[in-house]
């Protein structure tokens, strides 16, 4: 399906573009909005008109076009859509494209465009099979354009056999769905509870304890693990990182309010716990702003430990998930501290990373990561945090297929 997928098709000039009218309505029956644009080639074939009546919107066709250039100019349409069409790609508009030329509107968009581009090429067999086509077609692949067709068949003019019948409207409809809508990814069906981010503490209404964690390294895992397929939900603590795309976020404060989410969220398949949780509270929190008592004496602050959510999620036995992912953030015997909490929290893995200040990553874009297990120890070098969530994603993959 291609609901609310907007293609742009540019019809260039050639016998095929009479299947380019029945490929608008296969797009559009598949839930697409199409977006028309007409060479002047075209325009000898078929008329605007029916094209704008297929597509049930205004068919662009010159460049400099009033009208056009103050609405919608050739820029916003080489970005407004989600892939670029071009049905029938002639070897005249292949020509052109594969040298950068923008003297008409369609060609202007394409030089344009940032979007993902597909031709289907169109033409005599001579045509097709001359070196100077076929040198432009590997120029356009190897810019990243991608091509359906053509097909071995009879030609509509001349009844000729060989290759460069344009594909069938249903077989380009169908590469358009195919490069728009992902297959689904190895976790599809999975649910992975993620923690990311600092707690605050309350200390009085306005005063709270905290910590440096930024959460970018759990937002980067749970937005790793969506693009694997997975349904995610994040408890994150207060950050200034955005909610990642495709991900169920809750928000929360403190300690408790976190273990109250990742308790509700579950059952899941896989929990990964990278937030870094305050380890103590204070017990009683003010409900007024503390205030200098004018003694010179400072308030004293009783703690009180806060609920381990690792330890709480890897012990629950049978509400236990599938595979519980720890982190250890330690600035000194890295690896005999992750083993020990390994066993203490009932995790199956526990992510250790020096967080000594040195090394910049509280906060910071890099991170050097090991991963402990009852395996071993795995050693990362040091990657972007967007990288070590990718690797971890692929590794949660593993471990749950
Ligand atoms: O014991 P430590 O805080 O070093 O353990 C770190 C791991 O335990 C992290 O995965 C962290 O998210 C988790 N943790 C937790 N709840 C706490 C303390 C730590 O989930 N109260």
């Amino acid at each position: 399906m291609l609901t609310d997928k907007r293609i742009l098709l540019i019809i260039g000039g050639g016998i095929a573009a009479y299947k380019s009218l029945d490929l608008i309505r296969r797009l559009r029956e598949r839930g697409a909005a199409v977006r028309v644009i007409m060479t002047a080639g075209a325009q000898e074939f078929i008329t605007p008109l029916a094209a704008g009546a297929l597509s049930a919107d205004r068919v662009y066709t010159d460049l400099f076009d009033r009208e056009a250039e103050q609405d919608v100019g050739h820029i916003r349409l080489a970005r407004e859509a989600d892939l670029v069409l071009v049905a029938p790609a002639t070897a005249d508009l292949m020509a052109k494209m594969a040298a950068g030329l923008a003297g008409d509107l369609a060609t202007a968009v394409l030089l344009a465009t940032r979007l993902p581009v597909l031709l289907a090429p169109a033409m005599n067999p001579a045509m097709w099979s001359h070196p100077a086509t076929q040198r432009n077609v590997a120029r356009l692949a190897a810019d990243g354009i991608a091509f359906v067709g053509p097909e071995r068949g009879e030609m509509a003019e001349s009844g000729e056999a060989g290759v460069g019948r344009m594909s069938e409207p249903l077989a380009i409809a169908e590469r358009v769905a195919a490069m728009l809508v992902p297959a689904p990814g190895p976790l599809a069906g999975r649910h992975v509870v993620i923690t990311s981010g600092p707690t605050h503490e309350p200390i009085d209404p306005v005063r709270y304890i905290a910590n440096r964690s930024s959460g970018k390294q759990g937002h980067a895992i749970a937005a790793a693990l969506a693009a694997l397929g997975a349904r995610v939900t994040l408890v994150s603590g207060p950050v200034t990182v955005p909610d990642p795309k495709g991900v169920t976020t809750v928000h929360v404060e403190t300690a408790r309010q976190m273990l109250a989410a990742v308790e509700a969220a579950l059952p899941a398949d896989a929990a990964v716990m990278a937030a870094a949780v305050a380890d103590w509270r204070v017990a009683a929190e003010g409900a007024e702003k503390i205030k200098k008592d004018g003694s010179g004496r400072p308030p004293a602050l009783a703690l009180t430990e806060n609920p381990d959510i690792l330890a709480t999620v890897g012990h629950l036995g049978d509400r236990r998930p599938r595979l519980v992912v720890g982190f250890a953030a330690e600035t000194e015997n890295l690896i005999a501290n992750a083993q020990a909490k390994l066993a203490r929290k009932g995790a199956d893995w526990i992510v250790a990373n020096d967080v000594s200040p040195e090394t910049g990553v509280m906060g910071g874009d890099a991170n050097t990561v090991r991963i402990v297990s009852a395996a071993g120890v795995e050693d990362w070098p040091t990657l972007d945090k967007g990288e070590v969530a990718r690797r971890l994603a692929a590794r949660i993959a593993a471990a749950l297929a």
